[in-house]
This record gives C-alpha cells, structure tokens and sequence, in this order.
C-alpha cells in the first residue's frame, strides 16, 4: 500500500516523459481542469483580499496562485516533481521552489510562514495524510485555504492514511477554525472552495 514515500514517483515519472508544455496542459485542461474552472469562478465570489504570502502545495507547472484575481506578495511551492525539472514562472512575484514533498516539507514551509497565509492545495489532498493536512493547518500562519479534490480521481498510489470524502476534509477545517466561504461546491466525491479562518 502507499505511503508518502513512494506515491510521488508516478508523477516523477510524469515530469520525466512530458514536456513544460504539457505539464502546464496538464493542470489546466487533464484531470484537475474541471475543478479548476471551477475554482476560478469561485475567486470571482471573494469578497474580501486573501492573505498575500502564498504557499502552493503539489503545484506543478500551472500554478493556481498566478491564477487569483489579487497578486500574491511572496509564494513557495512544493512539488517533489521539481527534483526532475525546476520551472521558470515568468513573473515579478518573489517566488521559491521546494523538491521537498509533505510531510517532509512541513519543517520548511514552517519556518517559511512569517505572517497570515494563503495555503493552496490544488489536487493534491489525495497523496497526503490526514495527519499531515492537520499539522499543517493547526496552530499556524495559514488563514485561508484553497482547495479543490476529487476524492475518486488520482494516479498512482494513494495514501491509506488519506481524507477520503468531502465530509471529512471540510470537518478537519471546521475543527481547526476554519469556516467555509460562500459557494464551497460539494458533491459526494469532490469539493472545491474557499475555507477562512
Ligand atoms: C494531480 S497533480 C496536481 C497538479 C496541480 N496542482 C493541478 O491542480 O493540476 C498532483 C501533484 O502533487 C504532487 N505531490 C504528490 N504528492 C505530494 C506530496 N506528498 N507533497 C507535495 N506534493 C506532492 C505531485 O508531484 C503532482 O505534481
């Protein structure tokens, strides 16, 4: 069975056989497209500026930080992808690259945090563990959380540790503070939304 060690080599192996190109497809029209669309008009809703120093884990090529309809101060992404290649975001946002994966990269994005944080987690909450998602979120900088999951989708292998429906990620939100913003879309497999606290 999976572990957090070894799910991220299906997507190594992605960034090996795929070009920057098609990763950066990947994000916005494969597999997370539709939860992105949907994301996007959800940041149409945001009545009020998220925080602007940004961590965005499992971010890839396509990161949904460039996406906001704000420009975020400072962002970090995380993404054991980038230990095959690094990519080169045109942007003047200061920006840094971690190869670390969760829950490794819990220590850096830690010491990292200096003030409220925007947390994205694009479809990725399939390869992690609960416990990692709430040692993230619990007694730290991070104030708001994008996230979109379908619990169905995924490749490779998942974490037998993972949340596993909506239900149980949006209760591990509401148990650290967090409320939901309005038009959070649920169904039984997937949730895509805004949680503040
Ligand atoms: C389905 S892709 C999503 C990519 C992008 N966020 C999107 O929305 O299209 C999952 C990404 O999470 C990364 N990933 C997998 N396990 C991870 C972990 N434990 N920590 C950080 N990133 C991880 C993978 O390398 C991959 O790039």
């Amino acid at each position: 069975m999976g572990n957090e060690k070894t799910i991220p080599g299906y997507w190594r192996d992605l960034a090996t056989q795929l070009t920057n190109e098609e990763l950066i497809a990947y994000s916005q029209n494969g597999v997370g497209g539709a939860i992105r669309e949907i994301l996007k008009d959800s940041f149409t809703e945001i009545t009020k500026q998220l925080s602007s120093d940004c961590v965005e884990v499992g971010a890839l090529f396509a990161p949904l930080a460039f996406e906001l309809p704000y420009q975020v101060s400072r962002v970090l992404f995380l993404d054991p992808a980038y230990k095959i290649r690094r990519p080169q975001f045109n942007t003047k946002i200061p920006y840094e690259l971690s190869t670390l994966q969760l829950p490794d990269g819990i220590q850096q994005i830690t010491q990292w945090l200096q003030g409220e944080t925007l947390l994205i987690l694009g479809s990725v909450v399939n390869y992690l563990a609960r416990e990692t998602v709430s040692r993230l979120i619990r007694d730290s900088n991070i104030t708001e959380v994008i996230v979109g999951n379908n619990f169905q989708a995924g490749f490779g292998e998942k974490h037998e540790s993972r949340i596993r429906t909506p239900r149980d990620l949006q209760g591990l939100f509401l148990e650290n503070g967090f409320k939901e913003q309005p038009n959070v879309f649920h169904t039984d497999v997937t949730v895509v939304g805004i949680f503040s606290r």
